[in-house]
């Protein structure tokens, strides 16, 4: 029933509590009581005097059939199979516990009330405005080769931004942070379920800014960006996230039958922070240095002030601050 409420809302018009109680048959209390449910899951929604309902912005909500036609439209052909929520814990918890099967799943929802992000941070993930998505992909390789696959994740998803962006500067920070501007725009969790030697399920899941208004809603923790920040303009999301996935299965694939030299040029163009003085953070380390790309494993190179050249698979990052005005 809150589906149907969410769904009437979604034009973003003002609704009377009869008018609603009239369409979805029920009584007026019931509707209060799931109104009441919704704002407390975060969902937008303005209580007007007299009992009128409004979305604070019109949304247009997540939607199986439109994200099919757009996998169709770009003729991808994988099998798969589209798990929609509006409400979930995390998208990579839901794939983790998933049963096994044979097609990809794919598990997007409007909001998350656990988002998780690297180091145990938490993901913002506020209802119907960004992309919340995760994505199980059987892989068989040797699990030292997926060193590499934040990277091509990342890679992927500059990809899909580049058809939705007017040739905006967007840049990764290594490992897999997309910013612009020094500010976050997506970031990916990637993790392995190990079945048997050689054969495992890599969960890849993308927290992707795109409609938030991040200019009028700076986050404490780190400053953010949206597409929307970007671009002026809204993103229907179910076109972005066809877009994604059809990128990520091509990305994959690619680095699968080869390796990540492959990619070595491509990520030149991207690389936020060559050629910058760098504090990489480990659990017991921490280097100061000069960045200088990533090598064929998808190490970070690290040059310290004694000339001494570090490769290093794991880490937070942060731009040594030169001026007032740059971040990380
Ligand atoms: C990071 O940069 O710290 C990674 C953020 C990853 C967030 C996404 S949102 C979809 C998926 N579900 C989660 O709980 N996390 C990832």
């Amino acid at each position: 029933m809150q589906q149907a409420i969410i769904e009437l809302l979604a034009d973003g018009a003002c609704y009377t509590g009869t008018q609603l109680s009239s369409t979805l048959k029920m009584t007026c209390s019931s509707i209060e009581q799931h109104m009441n449910q919704l704002i407390a899951l975060g969902v937008p929604i303005i209580k007007w005097p007299q009992a009128r309902y409004q979305l604070k912005q019109p949304i247009i909500l997540l939607n199986a059939s439109a994200i099919e036609a757009t996998l169709h439209s770009k003729s991808w052909s994988s099998p798969h199979e589209l798990h929609l929520f509006n409400s979930i814990d995390s998208t990579n918890q839901y794939l983790k516990e998933l049963p096994p099967t044979n097609a990809i799943p794919i598990c997007c929802a409007e909001v998350q009330t656990q988002g998780r992000g690297r180091f145990g941070r938490t993901w913002h993930s506020p209802f119907g405005e960004n992309i919340y998505c995760s994505s199980r992909w059987q892989v068989s390789c040797d699990v030292a080769k997926l060193s590499g696959l934040s990277l091509v994740t990342s890679l992927a998803v500059i990809a899909t931004l580049q058809q939705f962006n007017q040739n905006q500067q967007i840049q990764i920070k290594w490992p897999n942070d997309i910013l612009w501007q020094g500010k976050k725009l997506c970031g990916s969790l990637i993790e392995l379920m190990i079945e048997s030697p050689g054969t495992m399920h890599v969960i890849i899941g993308i927290g992707l800014n795109v409609n938030s208004d991040t200019q009028n809603n700076p986050l404490l923790e780190k400053p953010w960006c949206s597409l929307f920040e970007i671009t002026k303009k809204t993103h229907d999301r179910n076109e972005l996230i066809a877009t994604l996935i059809t990128h990520l299965g091509d990305y994959l694939h690619r680095f699968l039958n080869a390796d990540l030299s492959v990619f070595l040029d491509e990520w030149a163009n991207y690389d936020y922070l060559y050629g910058k003085e760098i504090t990489l953070t480990q659990a017991n380390n921490t280097i100061t240095g000069t960045a200088g790309g990533i090598s064929e494993m998808g190490q970070l190179i690290l040059k310290d002030n004694t000339e001494r050249t570090h490769l290093l698979s794991s880490g937070d990052t942060t731009l040594q601050q030169k001026s007032k005005t740059q971040t990380d």
